[in-house]
C-alpha cells in the first residue's frame, strides 16, 4: 500500500483497517486528505486478500468535517470542484465491493458524518456524537448528507438534523437508525473487529453480491431490485462458494471458501 501523510492503513488477518491521520484538526477532511483516500481505495481494490474494510479516526474524533479553513476562501466553482472530489471518495466507498464499517470513535459532523453514511455498516462508540451542522457554517452538506441522511434515517429525521444542525450523542443516533450499535470506548475497536471477522467468515463471493443487491434495490424500483437479486442468486449457484456452502452444511463442518 502506498506511503500516505494523512492515512495509516493496516491489515488484520481479513480485515482491513483504515484510521483517517489528521488528529491536531480532529481528521478534517481537506482536498489532500480525499485524494489520498482515492488513491488507497483504487490501490485497496486489488487486494483480494481482504474482506471487509473497517474505517475510523485517529485521536478523539472519526471526523470533524470537511476542513473549514480550506473551504473559507474557496470560489464556487472550487466548492463544486469539491463537493464533487468528496461524492467522487465516498462513492468508491459504497462501491467498493467488499463490506465497509464506520467504526465511529468520536466526533462524526458534517462530512465526517457523509463518510459513516457512505459505509455499509455504522457502529458507534459512546463517545461519539453525529450530525450534519453545516447550515450553521451557512451551507448545506456537500459530500451526500442530504441525500443518504434522508434514505438511511427517512426524510423527516433528515430535515430536522440538518435544518437545525444538531449534533446528537451516540444513543440518539441508534434510535434513529444512524448507527446500529454503540459501545464503551475501552472495547470499542475489539467489538468492531470481531463485528468484521464474523463477517470475513461468511462466504466471500456471497457478501459481495449481497451487497451489489442491496445497493441495487435502493437506486432501483422494487421490481428491478428483486429482478438483480435473481440473478446474482443464480450466479452464486455456478461458484464454487456455493456447493462449498451446501456441502459443508450437509457433512456437519465449517465451508473451506479456499477449496476450488
Ligand atoms: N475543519 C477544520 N478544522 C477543524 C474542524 C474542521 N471541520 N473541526 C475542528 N477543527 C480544528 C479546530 O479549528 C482546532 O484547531 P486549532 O487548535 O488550530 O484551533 C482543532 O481542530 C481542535 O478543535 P476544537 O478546539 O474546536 O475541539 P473541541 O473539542 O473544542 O470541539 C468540535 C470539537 C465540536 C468537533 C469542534 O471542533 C467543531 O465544531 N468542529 C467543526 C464541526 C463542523 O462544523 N463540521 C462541519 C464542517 S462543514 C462540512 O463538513 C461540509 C460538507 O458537508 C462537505
Amino acid at each position: 500500500m502506498g506511503d500516505f501523510k494523512n492515512l495509516v492503513y493496516e491489515k488484520k488477518g481479513l480485515v482491513g483497517v483504515l484510521k483517517i491521520n489528521r488528529p491536531e484538526v480532529l481528521n478534517a477532511l481537506n482536498s489532500e486528505v480525499l485524494v489520498e483516500m482515492s488513491a488507497f481505495l483504487d490501490e485497496f481494490e486489488q487486494d483480494k486478500t481482504v474482506r471487509v474494510l473497517v474505517i475510523t479516526g485517529e485521536g478523539k474524533a472519526f471526523v470533524a468535517g470537511a476542513d473549514i479553513k480550506a473551504m473559507h476562501s474557496m470560489t464556487q466553482l472550487e466548492g463544486r470542484e469539491f463537493s464533487m472530489l468528496g461524492h467522487s471518495v465516498f462513492s468508491k466507498i459504497e462501491n467498493l465491493s467488499i463490506p465497509v464499517i464506520a467504526a465511529v470513535n468520536g466526533f462524526a459532523l458534517g462530512g465526517g458524518c457523509e463518510l459513516a453514511m457512505a459505509c455499509d455498516i455504522r457502529w458507534a462508540s459512546e463517545k461519539a456524537k453525529m450530525g450534519q451542522p453545516e447550515v450553521g457554517l451557512g451551507i448545506t452538506p456537500g459530500f451526500g448528507g442530504t441525500q443518504r441522511l434522508a434514505r438511511i434515517c427517512g426524510p423527516a429525521i433528515a430535515k430536522e438534523l440538518i435544518f437545525t444542525g444538531a449534533v446528537i450523542d451516540a444513543n440518539r443516533a441508534r434510535e434513529i437508525g444512524l448507527v446500529t450499535n454503540v459501545l464503551p470506548l475501552d472495547t470499542f475497536m475489539d467489538e468492531v473487529m470481531k463485528l468484521a471477522e464474523q463477517i470475513a467468515s461468511q462466504g466471500p463471493v456471497a457478501v459481495t453480491l449481497s451487497k451489489a443487491a442491496i445497493n441495487k434495490g435502493f437506486d432501483s424500483t422494487f421490481a428491478t431490485g428483486a429482478m438483480y437479486e435473481s440473478e446474482v442468486f443464480g450466479l452464486c449457484m455456478s461458484h464454487p462458494q456455493a456447493k462449498e456452502g451446501f456441502s459443508a452444511f450437509i457433512e456437519k463442518r465449517k465451508a473451506d471458501w479456499n477449496k476450488e
